[in-house]
């Protein structure tokens, strides 16, 4: 087990192995995967979410592909490995961008075992990306909340965050996260307002957990608590995720990430999304338009699991017959955003200040 890190390769085994976010808080578990299958039922079932970990989960999917080739055309073969985890989830731009960038790194002038390795070493190199990518983005949003903090004469710093953009949505340390922990570690007082994040709850159950985990102070907060908190001062930041951006600076996160801005604008609240140039879709100029949200089963809506008598289980918590609606992502126009924060540094929400930042994508 690579201590903080949320998916590894196990060279003994010769298996890729992650947490099953599943399960958290409740328990700890690490699952292996063999193969391209299982390497997108664990994205499918979300086993692991969150955009990067999806990408790099992909990544290594692509390989397990390779690895457990048995004859035909390899390239071929290659190809539907690729459209298959494709059709996993369809928001988070990251599973796309790997399975392309897998796809370029093989070619039939190589033999296969020659291919595998190529795909083995690109899973890899993705995964140490995006541990950089994510030290980058907490270097660069350090700085926002230094600089609060010195406003504020050291008295904590209040962050709200929307899902999990924390390491269990990265390799480590996350997106949205990674400037609190790099804050907490340089001993800036923060303190973070944790949206629960309805149907799934991964605010409630997984950056909560990880945040504790950390020792940084935080609390859990209904939904809907985040617009009153932001109209009596207790919110001095919000920094969310994305799972997909597109060339203007529309960010695509998890639902109900778009009226935490509307609140945050009325507000004066600073609002940032945090996100790796991996989350970036170089071809979109309009999200609300263009990004696909994925809608998802409805029993996440009508059905909670919790605990209960030491027990995980799941109760039903609307009438047996309505109907439900599970939107997994919302837009967040660029307008409602105060900036970007990448590995390249902080830019506004347009497509001027995301080209200064990334010149060879002109
Ligand atoms: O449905 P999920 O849990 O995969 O959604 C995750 C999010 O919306 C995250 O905020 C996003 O992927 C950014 S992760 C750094």
């Amino acid at each position: 087990m690579q201590n903080s890190q949320t998916i590894w390769f196990n060279r003994r085994k010769n298996l890729v192995e992650t947490i099953d976010q599943r399960h958290l808080p409740f328990r700890n578990l690490i699952v292996e995967i063999r193969t391209l299958d299982e390497a997108r039922d664990a994205i499918s079932e979300m086993i692991v979410r969150g955009a990067p970990l999806i990408g790099v989960t992909a990544a290594y999917g692509m390989y397990l592909a390779g690895l457990n080739f048995s004859g035909g055309d390899f390239m071929e073969e290659m190809k539907r490995a690729g459209d298959w985890l494709k059709s996993s989830r369809p928001t988070a731009v990251n599973l796309a961008f790997a399975v392309d960038e897998a796809l370029a790194v093989v070619s039939g002038q190589y033999s296969v075992p020659e291919n595998i390795q190529l795909l083995f070493r690109y899973a890899e190199s993705l995964r140490q990306r995006e541990i950089d990518f994510s030290r980058n983005i907490g270097l660069h949003g350090l700085e926002l909340i230094r600089a609060i903090s010195e406003k504020k004469n050291r008295q904590p710093v209040q962050v709200l965050t929307h899902c999990n953009a924390g390491r269990l949505a990265c390799v480590e340390l996350g997106t949205a996260t990674a400037p609190i922990y790099l804050a907490h570690e340089a001993g800036i007082p923060v303190h973070v307002w944790v949206d629960e994040t309805r149907p799934r709850n991964q605010g409630a159950r997984l950056t909560a957990w990880e945040l504790g985990e950390a020792g940084i102070p935080h609390t859990v907060i209904p939904d809907n608590a985040g617009g009153h908190l932001m109209q009596h001062r207790m919110v001095d930041l919000v920094i969310v995720g994305s799972d997909r951006t597109t060339l203007n600076g529309d960010v695509a996160n998890k639902i109900g990430t778009y009226l935490k801005a509307l609140a945050a604008a009325d507000n004066g609240v600073p609002f940032y999304a945090a996100l790796p140039s991996t989350t970036i879709d170089w071809a979109l100029n309009d999200g609300v338009a263009e990004i696909p949200i994925e809608q998802r089963d409805g029993r996440e809506v009508s059905v909670m699991e919790g605990m209960w008598n030491n027990e995980v289980c799941e109760f039903r918590i609307i009438p047996e017959k309505s109907p439900v609606a599970n939107y997994g992502f919302d837009v967040t126009p660029a307008r409602l955003l105060t900036g970007l924060i990448t590995e390249r540094g902080i830019c506004r929400a347009t497509r001027e200040g995301i080209l200064n930042l990334f010149p060879e994508k002109r």
